[in-house]
């Protein structure tokens, strides 16, 4: 290093090289000045040799006498080539006595050197300089650098590569590969192998191989268990490396003596590449592959049944698609439903079902029920609804749950029926509590308290009194039609002043008992099966005022006992011979007939039935005007609801005792037997 540092510094300060003569031929000689008489003082020459590529120089000193002083420092010579400053040169080859160190050859494999040769200021003696020649020499390059993988072939100025068969010389041409690229297998099933297999593969190639089958197909690699690649996996491998691509997935590097696994199935397209360097060829590898087509999913669209079934679906395979009962299957493209669709497993394995949606059917909105509400949030398949009717005049009979079902129908969630519920009128609920403690004379009622109270005008200007016994069905006596067959009928009232909201309830029909005789036997007023019946044109809307009262359920013939107390109410004459305004009512107990019957009448006496109940206090009665009106009884089983007994029939013309009344109970089979005979046949079905 010492010695590099001090070459450099002292050509750094050595005076600009007068003149640099070129030297180009592969042979030529070289002198320094003057040459063979003495050279000068202050010279500085140098030569520069340049021989063609492929050649070395050969410099020989024929002749040498330069003077000689410590180090060479005075006068030289120097030689530079390879990037070497080869040792200043001086002193003498031919003087007797003096012995001479330096090399009289210099030899580089490189195509240049270059020579320079410095006189200083002063020379004692004559030196003659030197003489020199150089030749282009041929380099063996094969020996130098072993620049071959296979075969090296010198010959004068280069040399060439050559291989053993079976490779070729690459593109740098020195290293041997063999072909291995380019092969693209497409048939569905193959083997691939290391060049040479099972024989070692070759070194420094870069193999390349393709599988590219049909799309809509899937690659399934193996490999044969033989493996073995130069390498260690553990550590990356880093001598000889096999790789797989198939799409984005990769898989290796693979190297070692173990087989490689690789998992699954590949695209259509796998890419394996194996490249090796210089040196340990090993066995190499077998690949067998096999190919399947690509398979579509079992799962095709929701809510869909797919014919045929199998487990696996292929590539082309089709299948015709239905919907579960309870969805249609909806052309999106069309925008209509169609009862099933083709469809076909495509080659990315998808099916071309997405123009298709199996929709939940429709059932719409459930029928509404009169006086009734309906509770859904949706009208598709599986949706339910839940009926209920307004509290408390309405009951619900029938079931409350409805299910939206396949066939778009809401059915019975209990029955599956398609029966409707309905909305029932509930009777004898009123605000009167029952409690009012024995009342005589008439009382002021209040609205409610005798819902059912209906007040009727004959054509003529009589009065008369009628009771809800239903929504559309009134009950009352038969006496009031004896001069008209027409009525008036007002409900919901108290104060005859007010108007109630419904105005008049217009009869559609009056039905007289059909044994109801208004005559005189022998001069005896008779009264028997004094009941009546009026069909309402329309349904009446139910509500605190305005509620049927209860007929008496079976076994209503026998009546309570005699003493029993029945509320009696209308607008009929009070005790000042007045007509009401406000709606009486009073509680009176039901007594013997005698009682009746011992009564005063002007004239002859009336015809008394079993048809017929006497009731009365006192100073209690019914009177004129009242007359249909009801005559209610609290129902001992069920202390919330009222049941008619009697209905206001005839008494003595002064008012005030005992009173008659039409033995509801006996009536029971022909009121609700005319009722049923009159139903309305759409009724059930009614829109409002
Ligand atoms: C390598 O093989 C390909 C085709 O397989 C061929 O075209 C090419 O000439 C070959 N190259 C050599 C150097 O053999
Ligand atoms: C109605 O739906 C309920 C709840 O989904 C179900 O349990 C019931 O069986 C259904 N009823 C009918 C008749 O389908």
């Amino acid at each position: 290093m010492y010695e590099h540092t001090k070459v450099i510094l002292s050509l750094l300060l050595l005076p600009p090289v007068s003149c640099t003569i070129s030297l180009k031929g592969l042979q030529g000689q070289l002198t320094s000045l003057d040459y063979p008489q003495g050279y000068a003082n202050d010279l500085q020459q140098s030569w520069e040799i340049e021989v063609p590529r492929g050649y070395g120089i050969k410099l020989s000193f024929t002749h040498i006498d330069i003077e000689p002083s410590p180090d060479c420092a005075y006068d030289h010579v120097q030689i530079f080539c390879d990037e070497i400053l080869h040792p200043l040169i001086c002193g003498s080859n031919s003087r007797e006595g003096k012995q001479f160190q330096f090399p009289q050859e210099y030899y580089t494999t490189g195509k240049w050197m270059r020579v320079t040769f410095v006189s200083d200021f002063s020379n004692e003696e004559r030196y003659t300089g030197f003489a020199a020649y150089y030749t282009a020499v041929d380099i063996n390059e094969c020996e130098e650098e072993d620049p071959c993988s296979h075969y090296c072939n010198n010959y004068i100025g280069g040399f060439h590569c050559s291989c053993r068969p079976g490779y070729f010389l690459q593109e740098n041409q020195r290293t041997c590969g063999v072909n291995c690229s380019g092969e693209v297998l497409t048939s569905f099933k193959g083997v691939i192998t290391s060049p040479n297999y099972p024989k070692p593969y070759a070194e420094n190639s870069q193999c390349q191989y393709r599988i590219q089958i049909e799309q809509g197909f899937e690659v399934i690699l193996e490999f044969a268990e033989d493996f073995d690649v130069e390498g260690d996996p553990s550590i990356g491998c880093t001598s000889d490396v096999l790789k797989v691509t198939s799409g984005a997935k990769k898989y290796g590097p693979f190297c070692g003596d173990q087989a490689p696994v690789v998992k699954g199935h590949l695209s259509n397209v796998v890419e394996i590449t194996f490249d090796t360097d210089g040196h340990g060829q090993k066995k190499g590898w077998k690949i067998i592959y096999r190919s399947t087509a690509k398979q579509c999913s079992t799962d095709i669209l929701e809510h869909s049944i797919i014919q045929p079934k199998k487990v696996e679906y292929d590539y082309k395979d089709s299948v015709q698609l239905h919907c579960e009962s309870g969805f249609e299957l909806y052309d999106i493209q069309r925008s209509e439903h169609i009862s099933s669709a083709l469809v076909h497993c495509q080659k990315d394995g998808s099916w071309n079902s997405n123009l298709y949606i199996c929709m939940p059917v429709d059932c719409g909105p459930p029928t509404k029920l009169m006086n009734g509400h309906e509770n859904f949030i949706s009208t598709v398949y599986t949706s339910q609804n839940q009926y209920s009717c307004e509290e408390p005049y309405y009951k619900l009979e029938g079931n409350a749950v409805f299910n939206c079902s396949e066939e778009a129908e809401w059915i019975d969630a209990t029955s599956g029926q398609l029966t409707l519920p309905k909305c029932k009128p509930v009777c004898g609920n009123c605000l009167l509590s029952s409690k009012t403690g024995r009342i005589f004379g008439g009382q002021q009622a209040k609205p409610g308290y005798f819902p059912w109270q209906l007040r009727l005008v004959t054509t003529r200007g009589e009065m008369g009194g009628g009771a809800l016994i239903s929504d559309r069905w009134v009950l009352t006596a038969a006496h009031l039609f004896d001069n008209s067959l027409q009525v008036e009928i007002h409900g919901g009232l108290v104060d005859l002043r007010r108007r109630s909201p419904e105005g008049e309830l217009p009869m559609e029909l009056a039905i007289i008992h059909p044994s109801y005789r208004k005559q005189v036997e022998d001069g005896q007023p008779n009264f028997n099966h004094d009941i009546a019946l009026i069909k309402l044109r329309e349904k009446v809307k139910l509500r605190s005022n305005l509620a049927p009262v209860c007929l008496p359920g079976p076994g209503g013939a026998s009546l309570p006992d005699d003493g029993t107390l029945g509320y009696i109410s209308g607008w009929g004459r009070m005790e000042k011979r007045k007509l009401a305004v406000i709606l009486q009512y009073a509680e009176v107990p039901i007594v013997s007939m005698d009682e009746c019957k011992n009564s005063n009448y002007d004239g002859p006496k009336p015809v008394f039935t079993p048809n017929m109940i006497c009731a009365g206090l006192p100073g209690v009665d019914s009177c004129q005007g009242d007359s249909g009106g009801p005559y209610v009884f609290i129902d001992l089983q069920n202390p919330s609801r009222h049941v008619v007994r009697g209905i206001v029939s005839f008494g003595p013309q002064e008012c005030g005792n005992y009173g008659v009344y039409t033995h509801v109970g006996n009536y029971v089979d022909w009121i609700e037997t005319t009722m049923k005979e009159h139903e309305d046949r759409e009724t059930d079905l009614e829109v409002i």
